[in-house]
């Protein structure tokens, strides 16, 4: 669903989410008061080719997480896939699906159920990711479905969002977020948070090579964060786990990672080689 400029920035301007200055929200971060271990996420998208393939890739990115690694790991594989997958990486990397359908049995062709997944152990599933968006069409509304869906079958999602290219261009980068968390997250309860993360993906950033600079993301993590605060309260919004996505790469993921409102990262392409991933699950903290 594509959003008037004028009913974002009426949205933007109805709320205090964004007023504070950056000094207060940075004090109210409060990263050590509330441990967020990092999170770093793959996303293997339509890839790879053959479960033959799949099965090099997961086992050489499952050999690169040790106990030095500094944070959680997980990738989001193809359905055919997810069980292979986490036969290979048992507790080192949790394995979760790229998206599902809210509805839960009957006529839907192609479809994949909440309930389908959380019965092979999926433990995670993203919801509103920019390519589903705009390929596939989803709304507001669906993604928001989905989400409450996964929750209900006891399994976490991570709900993406983030502004297109003109969309950050015109400053809307917050706004757009905003909007996109109230309408993804409508109807999750406060202790439901426990299993929601939040990835922030600027379409502009994805699978283009441009990364958002890290002081571009502590930016807008900064607002997805106050947005959280407002909805919920201070400590689900200290504590939730915010995560950036959009070309990281080994180069980029110390920069990025040393932000105080980046707790981790959703990795595409640099997620479909062992020695990239590998890389940047064990980032320089
Ligand atoms: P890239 O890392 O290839 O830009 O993809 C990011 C992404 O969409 C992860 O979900």
């Amino acid at each position: 669903m594509k959003l008037s400029l004028l009913s974002v920035l009426a949205l933007a301007s109805s709320t205090s989410a964004f007023v504070a200055s950056p000094q207060s929200s940075r004090v109210s971060t409060s990263t050590q008061l509330y441990e967020r271990k990092p999170f770093i996420t793959g996303n293997w998208k339509l890839n790879p080719n053959t479960k033959g393939e799949a099965i090099a890739l997961a086992e050489d990115i499952a050999s690169s997480v040790t106990s030095d690694s500094p944070g959680d790991v997980a990738l989001f594989v193809p359905y055919p896939f997810i069980e292979t997958v986490q036969n290979i990486c048992g507790d080192k990397i949790t394995v979760g699906a790229e998206m599902c359908t809210p509805e839960m049995k009957g006529a839907f062709t192609g479809g994949i159920s909440p309930a389908m997944l959380a019965s092979i152990g999926c433990k995670w599933v993203l919801a509103g990711h920019s390519e589903r968006r705009t390929i596939n069409k989803e709304t507001d509304e669906y993604i928001n479905a989905q989400c409450l869906k996964v929750i209900e079958n006891d399994m976490s999602v991570m709900l993406c969002i983030g502004e297109t290219l003109g969309e950050y261009e015109q400053n809307l980068a917050g706004p757009i977020c905003e909007l996109q968390l109230k309408k993804g997250l409508a109807g999750v309860s406060k202790e439901d948070m426990s299993s929601v993360a939040i990835a922030y993906e600027p379409v502009w950033a994805i699978g283009t090579g441009k990364v958002a600079t890290p002081e571009i993301a502590q930016d807008v993590h900064e607002q997805i964060r106050a947005t959280l605060k407002n909805m919920y309260g201070e400590d689900i919004g200290d504590s939730t786990k915010i995560l950036y996505g959009g070309s990281v790469s080994p180069d980029s993921v110390d920069g990025l990672m040393a932000k105080p409102d980046i707790d981790g990262t959703l990795v595409g392409g640099a997620s479909l080689s062992g020695e990239s991933f590998g890389r940047i699950i064990n980032f320089q903290a």
